[in-house]
């Protein structure tokens, strides 16, 4: 059984992913009211824009949601004062070591996730006072650490004391029942979501994720900071060129605005269009409560079959 659902007041154990350029008030407030919990994503907005996407947030839903702190971002500490004065309960922290900010967050009455990527990253974020984690394996869309959801979960839930909420790969409810067995308290989501119709992607992109399979995804920066991204004109330049080494300032080219070239303005040959290895399970637009109901199906489904 999960049991994040309390931890959260949410009704099912499922959190969408805090998404760069990605999930904004629209489709976090949807996953909130059709029972998970919606998280607003902060990468890619100025302070001013991300107290927008809250407000918007909170006229769409009285249902609990969430901020994604994209803690690699260079406006963090901005980002952070607008969180705090918004008093947005709930923070997931993502991309960085969340240490020089989890007091200053939790005093202020914040509960705060972090993002982990192994299980000496969890010890440190209950070392920390964190009460709930997120293992994101390297199957996910964007960013990602090296260590593989279904090889590393059961470990990393065996390393610490607080539920651990899987991320990476799922996007059917077999997989969120697999998570369950291998001890997740919950799930986090993010491929899944993105053609969804309350998703506010260029059109160009969500045809993009709906067309992807599995082989057509690949990371680029493998050598700095890895990302899962769909291949495209934009991967075949790059590669090489990483491969080869040096010539920096060509990749620095290629890489510089990419996540929102793809996702803002549909240039999806030439942007980086972020997508994790289950996007294959993505086959057409609908909407969000669709999704989450065609999931939870699929798992009760899955469930009774192997339960008889
Ligand atoms: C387009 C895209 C943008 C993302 N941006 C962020 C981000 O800004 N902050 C973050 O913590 N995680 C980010 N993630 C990771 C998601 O929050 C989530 O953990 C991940 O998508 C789960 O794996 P899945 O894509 O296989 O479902 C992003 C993922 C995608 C696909």
């Amino acid at each position: 059984m999960f049991t994040i659902q309390e931890f959260f007041g949410i009704e099912k154990p499922i959190l969408q992913g805090g998404m760069a350029h990605v999930s904004d008030h629209n489709l976090a407030a949807a996953v909130s009211n059709a029972g998970g919990l919606g998280i607003l994503a902060s990468g890619g907005y100025s302070a001013e824009e991300f107290r927008h996407h809250i407000h918007e947030c909170r006229k769409l839903t009285d249902k609990p949601f969430a901020v994604n702190l994209a803690l690699s971002y260079p406006n963090i500490e901005e980002i952070i004062e607008v969180a705090l004065e918004e008093k947005v309960p709930f923070a997931i922290a993502g991309g960085g070591n969340p240490a020089p900010y989890f007091q200053k967050l939790t005093d202020a009455g914040m509960t705060v996730v972090p993002v982990i990527g192994n299980s000496k990253m969890a010890k440190k974020v209950v070392e920390l006072g964190a009460k709930a984690c997120i293992f994101e394996g390297a199957e996910a869309g964007g960013h990602i650490g090296a260590l593989n959801t279904m090889a590393a979960l059961p470990g990393i839930v065996d390393s610490v004391d607080i539920p651990v909420i899987a991320a990476g790969g799922i996007a059917s409810g077999r997989q969120i029942l697999a998570a369950e067995i291998l001890g997740a308290q919950g799930v986090q989501v993010g491929t899944r979501f993105l053609a969804a119709n309350e998703c506010n992607v260029h059109e160009k992109f969500k045809d993009a994720v709906i067309e992807a399979q599995d082989k057509d995804v690949t990371v680029t920066g493998y050598m700095s900071h890895p990302v899962r991204v769909m291949k495209n004109k934009m991967t075949e330049k790059y590669l090489p060129l990483e491969k080869e080494g040096g010539r920096q300032k060509e990749l620095e080219e290629l890489g510089t605005g990419a996540t929102r070239r793809a996702s803002v303005e549909g240039d999806v040959e030439w942007g980086s269009v972020m997508i994790g290895q289950a996007v294959g399970h993505v086959t057409k637009r609908e909407s969000v409560a669709e999704i989450i109901d065609t999931l939870f199906k699929e798992y009760e489904e899955a469930k009774s079959s192997i339960c008889k």
